[in-house]
């Protein structure tokens, strides 16, 4: 819901929980009054203090003088005397970076208006209003015009900014924040996800300091290694209690998210483009769209915060929240086989894998042109006839008489040297002619900004899906982008190849799934290296990290979830000693830790035991039972991997009649002590019994008093699980 004050100028944003307050000023700058709790309408422009600073120019409005800088703000300038981050730059007709946006005018409307191009939370959305704010600096040449959409029961603000060039000649837009806004104080710690490839989304937590606190990518990608979301909360929140703030953006690619704390301690707050590598020409009369932003706010700490993310993603953002949505269970070829399989092996693979209750079976990479490693082939979408003399034929048939469906591995945006498509066009790659293209995995990256080259991708891999009844298709990213540089572009536009880049991939998926809407698309990149809300749009899971190892994931997994729910995580079960750590965990432990997420395999079938192939026939029953609460119900973390030598996680039903709990050890210890857990989310008046201890009890004594959980000693890195069932 939002109202305006004619009296006050003040525009009231609520969602369920929570109030976002913006005045216009006389001079027509908007501050910001306030993003917090829900509160009543009333005028809290005693909030905003004028006053004048030293070494702060001061400017008159009305009666008052004042700095800008002493001011809270929403979508500031640089360059007349507010010297914080701008949240916009543009190098206006006068040549300066000099900018400063007045009100022009607003409407509020219902619904929320679309962008043509680029990933977005639905607009087809009732009860959902959206706020268009139209600024103007006339001098520098632009108008900015500001969306604000909320989304109600997700406690969700969502943002965006339309940049408009309204001269007759260019401008130059050289960096652009989709969303901004102040806060009063600066007495807050900031929580980000950080990682590496196999290490993805590890929690660090830390205090603002004086100066800007930055995450971004530069990487072409939304990272491994900084995730496009942060949480800013009290020195005092923790999971179940406190104020947080949460940001995040819906993109794929170069992203900084910047929290300055300045001399008076007040914080602002910005997310948006990485301004190091981009920027963009505006001809008069055209326009450029950012990416959309997503704001929330909880005063019950982390766990609310994340489950406003995990319940906007699942019922607002594109294939998330698909009705018809279902994860299939999936056994992949990858660590089964990697490059080393041919149409008998596969074969084999599939029968292996009958009656196991597995939906579908997986043929990971090597299956093209003729890749035996990972040297050659990326761009030659054909089948690789060494390995499958008959085409997919005889595998798909093996699927389908088995009881199973058949998906594939793409990794379209990729071109190895040692390729036809290279052969043909070696002036396709991103490079710059005059400078070496440098490798990485062997391979260089497709310059997507070039229609054609989406169309030839396209082509190649209608070729494929038409062919073939295939009904899942996991597409992955290997690399990340150096030598940013397009051919197609003109010097003077090559600070845009990053954001058209991606704007070509969007429109690659866009168009395969326009024309195959049967088809399940799973995102990948090395792992988790673009797990965000852009490729969630159009994939609903993604492959999380490339290191299964159950311990492993513990952290990955628990901290994916700050911003992500359960579903978007792909996790499998895969061998022992692990691939990527050497590490032996428990089958228990491994189908416990996955079978939370969207749940699948990642082993040769044909190798394990008579007992081993009935225990995972166990956990796909069990998977079964849980997955509409691992699609529908509520994420709640327990007990933090990074705090404590323990994980635990929980997942209450809509109708809080079920609940399970996942409680893991990470290490082992001799005579340990006994793990009490205080539960979430229950129904405080109803029975619960927990088939697992034998008891029932009332969910106010399992949320207050809680479980009692001895560690089994016979084994390294045990784990339990509970399941609570109401009647
Ligand atoms: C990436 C993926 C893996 C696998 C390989 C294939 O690393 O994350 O799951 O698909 O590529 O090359």
């Amino acid at each position: 819901m939002i109202t305006f004050s004619l009296e006050t100028r003040t525009f009231y944003l609520e969602t369920k929980n929570t109030s976002y307050v913006i005045r216009i000023l006389d001079n027509g700058t908007i501050a910001h009054s306030f993003y917090g709790s829900r509160i009543p309408q009333e005028d809290i422009s005693y909030y905003n203090i004028f006053r004048e600073m030293s070494f702060s120019p001061q400017i008159s409005v009305g009666e008052n003088q004042f700095s800008p800088e002493s001011l809270l703000l929403e979508y500031p300038t640089f360059g007349r005397g507010d010297f914080r981050l701008p949240a916009v730059v543009v190098q206006g007709t006068d040549g300066t970076n000099v900018n400063e946006l007045q009100y022009v005018s607003h409407k509020i409307l219902n619904g929320k208006p679309a962008m043509s191009n680029m990933p977005q939370l639905d607009v087809n959305v009732e009860n959902v209003q959206t706020l268009e704010l139209v600024l103007r600096d006339a001098i520098a040449g632009y108008e900015a015009v500001l969306y604000y959409t909320t989304f109600d029961t997700s406690d969700v603000i969502s943002r965006r900014t339309v940049i408009r060039n309204i001269v007759d000649s260019p401008i130059l837009l050289k960096s652009v924040c989709s969303a901004s806004f102040d806060i009063e104080n600066s007495d807050f710690d900031m929580i980000t996800l950080h990682g590496s490839w196999a290490r993805e989304r590890h929690v660090e937590r830390y205090p603002l300091h004086h100066g800007t606190n930055s995450i971004d990518s530069r990487r072409g990608a939304s990272s491994h290694q900084l995730n496009p979301f942060a949480a800013i909360v009290g020195k005092d929140t923790t999971e179940f209690f406190g104020t947080a703030f949460g940001i995040s953006l819906i993109y794929s690619g170069d992203f900084r998210l910047s929290v300055e704390v300045d001399h008076s301690d007040t914080t602002r707050v910005q997310i948006g483009l990485n301004p190091e590598t981009f920027s963009w020409v505006l001809n008069p009369g055209e326009s450029f769209d950012t990416p959309e932003a997503l704001l929330t706010y909880s005063e019950v700490g982390l766990n609310g915060m994340s489950q406003n993310f995990h319940h906007v993603c699942r019922n607002h953002l594109g294939k998330c929240a698909d009705p018809n949505l279902r994860h299939p269970v999936v056994i992949n070829s990858w660590e089964a086989m990697y490059f080393d399989f041919d149409e008998t092996k596969m074969v084999k693979f599939i029968k292996d894998c009958t009656d196991l209750g597995i939906d579908t079976v997986v043929m990971d990479d090597g299956w093209f042109g003729h890749r035996d490693d990972d040297h050659s082939s990326l761009g030659d979408w054909f089948i690789y006839d060494k390995k499958l003399p008959n085409g997919l034929k005889e595998i798909i048939d093996t699927c389908h008489n088995n009881g199973m469906n058949f998906g594939i591995w793409f990794e379209p945006e990729m071109i190895s040297q040692d390729s036809k498509l290279f052969e043909l066009h070696p002036d396709w790659c991103i490079h710059i002619p005059s400078r070496k293209a440098i490798e990485s995995r062997n391979q260089l990256i497709l310059d997507m900004t070039r229609p054609e080259v989406v169309d030839c991708i396209f082509e190649q891999m209608c070729r494929i899906l038409s062919t073939y009844d295939i009904s899942y298709v996991k597409w992955d990213m290997n690399r990340h982008m150096t030598d940013n540089g397009s051919l197609a572009l003109p010097c003077n536009r090559q600070g845009e190849m990053g954001h058209r880049y991606i704007l070509g991939v969007y429109k690659l998926i866009q168009r395969l799934e326009e024309k195959y809407p049967n088809v399940f698309f799973e995102g990948c990149s090395g792992g988790g290296g673009r797990f965000d809300f852009g490729m969630l749009y159009y994939m609903p899971q993604i492959w999380t990290s490339d290191d299964s190892d159950a311990v492993e994931r513990l952290k990955i997994q628990y901290g994916t979830s700050f911003a992500y729910p359960p579903s978007a995580m792909v996790a499998h079960v895969s061998a022992c000693p692990n691939h990527q750590t050497g590490r032996t965990v428990p089958l228990d432990t491994r189908g416990n830790v996955a079978q939370t997420c969207s749940f699948g395999y990642e082993f040769d079938v044909g190798k394990l035991s008579y007992e081993e192939k009935e225990a995972i026939k166990a956990q796909i029953s069990k998977h079964r039972q849980l997955e509409d609460m691992v699609n529908h119900g509520t994420f709640y973390r327990l007990r933090s991997p990074f705090e404590t030598d323990c994980c635990a996680w929980q997942l209450v039903s809509d109708n809080q009649m079920q609940s399970y709990v996942m409680f893991a050890w990470r290490t082992s210890s001799p005579h340990p002590k006994v793990q009490y857990l205080k539960l979430q989310g229950l129904d405080p008046q109803k029975y619960y019994t927990i088939p697992q201890l034998g008891i029932t009890r009332i969910g106010a004594t399992l949320m207050r008093v809680g479980l009692a959980i001895p560690m089994p000693t016979t084994v390294d890195y045990p784990s339990v699980v509970f399941d609570l069932l109401s009647e």
